[in-house]
């Protein structure tokens, strides 16, 4: 990819949003580091890129917890070399419900998996980058960071836009290294959660664009690591068939 984003240490990778992105990166000969916590999706992800083109190397690492993440990335540089690029893509939805009626659990975990550990893959690459002076990092947000979904809880919302915060905060502190970190805002893209029948009708229904799945996702990581992104610090892309405006 002209030079940047040739090493790509994407977390998520096992995940409906995760995997499309694997692949179209690795079909574009971009090599991946696939972090994930469930070792045997992460098999079933190897397995079938080997036909893709790339290279893809894979870690099992839960990262919510800093100090293994810290070692993830310090493994993917010893393996690779490098890392060009992050593509944290690892988060959990959250059912809708009333948030005063959530448990304080539900709160601590969702913010720990949505948002903590979006911190603790940036933090673990950012030395790295501003050393080489060079890298690219997205963070995998949702719509549901600046506007209500009826299907998500306050604490996803909340994670969110937390995530939004983060990238524009941090790319006026690192773009100066060279360093571009931006977010991707997609609506929903039919993976994650298994909806039910009713659910999916109305979900077929809602894009202006058509049913896009996950693959908007991957096509607008690829703009964001080409030669596209060489001018884009911190926006928040929205990727959602026209269902959400801003
Ligand atoms: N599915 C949607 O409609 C949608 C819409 C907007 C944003 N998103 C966001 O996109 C990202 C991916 O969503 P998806 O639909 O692919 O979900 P998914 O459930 O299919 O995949 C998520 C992946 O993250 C991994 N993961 C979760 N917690 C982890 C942890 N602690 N450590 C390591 N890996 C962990 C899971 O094992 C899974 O492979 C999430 O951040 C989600 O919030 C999804």
């Amino acid at each position: 990819m002209n030079g940047i984003g040739n090493v790509v240490l994407l977390t998520g990778a096992a995940g409906g949003i995760g995997r499309s992105i694997a692949h179209a990166l690795l079909g574009a000969e971009v090599s991946v580091v696939a972090v994930d916590r469930d070792r045997a999706r992460l098999a079933l992800l190897a397995a079938a890129a080997e036909s893709l083109g790339g290279r893809i190397e894979t870690l099992v690492c839960d990262v919510t917890n800093q100090p293994a993440v810290e070692a993830t990335a310090e493994a993917a540089i010893a393996t690779m070399g490098r890392i060009d690029a992050l593509i944290h893509c690892a988060g959990k939805d959250a059912p809708s419900g009333r948030a005063w009626e959530e448990s304080a659990e539900h709160w601590r975990d969702i913010i720990d998996v949505d948002l903590n550990a979006v911190w603790w893959s940036t933090r673990a690459v950012l030395p790295h980058m501003i050393s080489r002076g060079s890298g690219r990092i997205i963070l995998i947000s949702s719509v549901a960071g600046r506007i209500p979904t009826g299907g998500a809880s306050v604490a996803y919302n909340t994670a969110k836009a937390g995530i939004n915060g983060l990238t524009i905060a941090l790319s006026a502190q690192v773009e100066g290294s060279g360093v571009l970190v931006n977010a991707i805002a997609p609506g929903p893209t039919g993976t994650g959660t298994a909806m039910t029948s009713t659910e999916r009708v109305a979900y077929r229904a809602m894009y202006p664009l058509g049913e896009g799945g996950p693959e908007p996702v991957a096509r607008a990581c690829l703009y964001l690591l080409g030669p596209g992104g060489d001018w884009v610090s911190g926006s928040i892309l929205n990727v959602s068939g026209g269902r959400y405006r801003g």
